[in-house]
């Protein structure tokens, strides 16, 4: 896929997925306790690249399914996300106090409005795409909405994030270990983006499997170029403060195998990634997002 075709993609599902999250926070979000709204509609609007919603809708039409069907899916996985970062950013958690190129959640409303934006914009994902499984009467939605709950639940992202918490300054650091936090903390979401995509367009089981190693391979790569970015990107194009992962002993890819070693990594994720959609059509798009992602700087 030509890298134009590929940006002006991305941008009209940005734009798509941009305009239904305000819209969703200007209809049921009015509902919402003000200041929690507030809070709430804070880290979601302050940009990130977005990349997990856009993939969502990606995978949905190059499928051959529409785009608008996956939205409140491709929402509510954005919203799950945004939880994600906030929570990650608490003093109990990373203590960050930069995300999206602006102040973390905590430091504009305190600890506890924090806690609790995230807590509103995890149910309000659930709310957001139950009610558009409701209306769909093929059960493709639902099953969707059921991955999604399983990757960014207690067996998925959020046992990745209690692991690399535990794993934090520990003496005994292992590969093993550094893989299960990464495939959890990081790849499971991005497996729920793609997967949730090929559901909504009622994809058979030997395209999701497919998909799946993909996407499997896709996230370790992501998490890889993140500890990679932590050590030598620049804290002005990713928005967050970097260089914290040394000095907080967090188990990494880096940390574990050097520079060197951590990007041969990610170039043997990376081409994992580009096997596992051999026998797929239509896979510009995917192919593409593992070309950008190997060399992103943000
Ligand atoms: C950050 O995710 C958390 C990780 C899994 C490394 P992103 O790098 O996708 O963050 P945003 O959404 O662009 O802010
Ligand atoms: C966070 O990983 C992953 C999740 C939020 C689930 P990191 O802690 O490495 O992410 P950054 O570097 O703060 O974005
Ligand atoms: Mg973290
Ligand atoms: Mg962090
Ligand atoms: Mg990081």
């Amino acid at each position: 896929m030509e890298a134009e075709s590929y940006s002006r993609l991305s941008e009209r599902y940005r734009l798509a997925v941009e305009g239904e999250l305000r819209s969703i926070f200007e209809s049921d979000g009015q509902a919402v306790y003000p200041a929690l709204r507030e809070a709430m509609f804070y880290s979601l609007e302050s940009g990130g690249k977005r990349i997990r919603p856009c993939l969502v809708l990606a995978v949905c039409e190059m499928l051959g399914g529409s785009a608008e069907a996956a939205l409140p899916v491709a929402c509510g996985l954005e919203m799950i996300h945004t939880y994600s970062l906030i929570h990650d950013d608490l003093p109990c958690m990373d203590d960050d106090d930069m995300r999206r190129g602006r102040p973390s959640n905590h430091k504009v409303f305190g600890e506890a409005m924090a806690t609790l934006a995230g807590d509103g914009l995890l149910s309000f994902a659930f709310e957001t795409m139950l009610a558009a499984a409701l209306k769909d009467r093929t059960g493709a939605v639902l099953r969707a909405v059921n991955e999604i709950a399983i990757r960014a639940g207690a067996r998925g992202m959020v046992s990745g994030q209690a692991a690399d918490m535990e794993y934090e300054g520990m003496k005994e650091q292992t590969e093993e270990m550094l893989g299960y936090i990464h495939r959890h903390k990081t790849a499971d979401m991005l497996e729920a983006a793609v997967i949730s995509g090929a559901y909504v367009a009622g994809a058979d089981e030997a395209v999701i499997e497919k998909l799946r190693q993909y996407s499997v391979k896709m996230g370790l790569l992501f998490q890889i170029t993140d500890d990679i970015l932590d050590v030598t990107g620049d804290e002005k194009k990713m928005g967050k403060t970097l260089g914290k992962d040394a000095e907080s002993g967090k188990l990494t890819y880096v940390g574990l195998l050097g520079l060197e070693d951590a990007r041969k990594a990610a170039g043997k994720a990376a081409s994992e990634a580009l096997s596992a959609l051999e026998g797929l059509e239509n896979t510009g798009y995917l192919s593409e997002t593992i070309n950008k992602m190997l060399v992103r700087s943000n």
